[in-house]
């Protein structure tokens, strides 16, 4: 057993399996990383933030395993990393976010409380208002516009429709070959009024915008395979040609920084990285092209 640690407040000791593994975060991630998996999510978030807890003594806490703050700064990203651990309960290493977020254990808490009032007939339609009212400020924030200028849906195709429906008769939409269908197929359903939709590789998307090109719809993280646009030259392209651009938050919000505020519209579904539950979906809205979208959307941003 290494000797205890020393300095202000410290008193530290470090479990043997650790001494070569010392990481970005220090003892306390190597301590982390080497004990996590066998605790308890209660037991380890106590641990974690350096205090004791009588009833983690009992679940297989070894004295050597406490560890007081080394650091304030590593002590506070640890107690973050170990709060938001303590969240989830997957039974399996889940690594799918891409496909479907797994409920933090307070949304989990929140939906059942909801279902349970339901059930009892106990539920009343302006209940739900705060909570909706909550989530589109939490987007908002999350993508730097004002609450005002997002709406909350169910499916970003949705969304892409009204943005379809709102084009001109014969615009030419440009996208990227292999992007995922919910930001196409509405585009080409309205090919009998002249929608016309043209594809080019993910990496010539800025290159290709010409004065022809209404409106530019891609994600900002491919589906397929994870490749990120260059949102940068994008937005420097349409602003050039005056085209308008619809991004797919779908794959980005909730990991990768994104300002909704320089595109015309971004739509995102929130049941991947914002961990939110299936039909939910965020759409954001530049304020002076909010009033040349169709009536239902319209009124789905005025009212909330
Ligand atoms: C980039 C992207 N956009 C949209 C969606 C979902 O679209 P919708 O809400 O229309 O089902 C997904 C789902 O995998 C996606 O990866």
């Amino acid at each position: 057993m290494p000797a205890p640690r020393g300095g202000p407040n410290v008193s530290a000791q470090i479990v043997p399996s650790c001494s070569g593994n010392r990481s970005a975060l220090g003892d306390r991630h190597c301590l982390l990383t080497s004990s996590m998996a066998s605790r308890s999510a209660a037991c380890r978030a106590s641990w974690t933030i350096g205090r004791e807890d009588a009833s983690c003594r009992g679940a297989g806490w070894d004295d050597d395993e406490w560890h007081d703050v080394t650091d304030p700064v590593k002590d506070a990203a640890a107690s973050r990393l170990a709060a938001a651990q303590a969240e989830f309960d997957s039974e399996v290493v889940y690594l799918n976010t891409a496909s479907l977020g797994l409920p933090p254990r307070r949304s989990l808490q929140a939906l059942q409380e909801v279902l349970t009032q339901w059930r009892a007939g106990r539920a009343s339609p302006p209940d739900y208002d705060e909570p909706l009212a909550a989530a589109r400020a939490s987007y908002a924030a999350l993508v730097g516009v004002d609450r005002a200028n997002v709406a909350v849906g169910s499916q970003v195709s949705v969304f892409a429709g009204l943005v379809a429906a709102a084009l001109p008769d014969g615009s030419e939409v440009l996208t990227v070959s292999g992007e995922f269908t919910s930001i196409v197929f509405p585009f080409l359903a309205q090919a009998e009024r002249g929608i016309r939709v043209r594809e080019v590789p993910l990496e010539h998307l800025a290159d290709a915008v010409t004065a022809r090109t209404a409106l530019v719809a891609v994600s900002a993280v491919q589906s397929a395979d994870g490749r990120l646009a260059d949102l940068a030259a994008l937005v420097e392209a349409a602003a050039a040609t005056g085209a308008r651009v619809l991004l797919d938050t779908t794959q980005a919000a909730g990991w990768l920084p994104i300002d909704a505020s320089r595109f015309a519209y971004t739509t995102g579904g929130g049941y991947k990285w914002l961990l939110a539950p299936r039909g939910t979906c965020f759409f954001t809205v530049q304020p002076e092209l909010a009033d040349r979208l169709g009536p239902a959307h319209r009124r789905l941003v005025r009212r909330c």
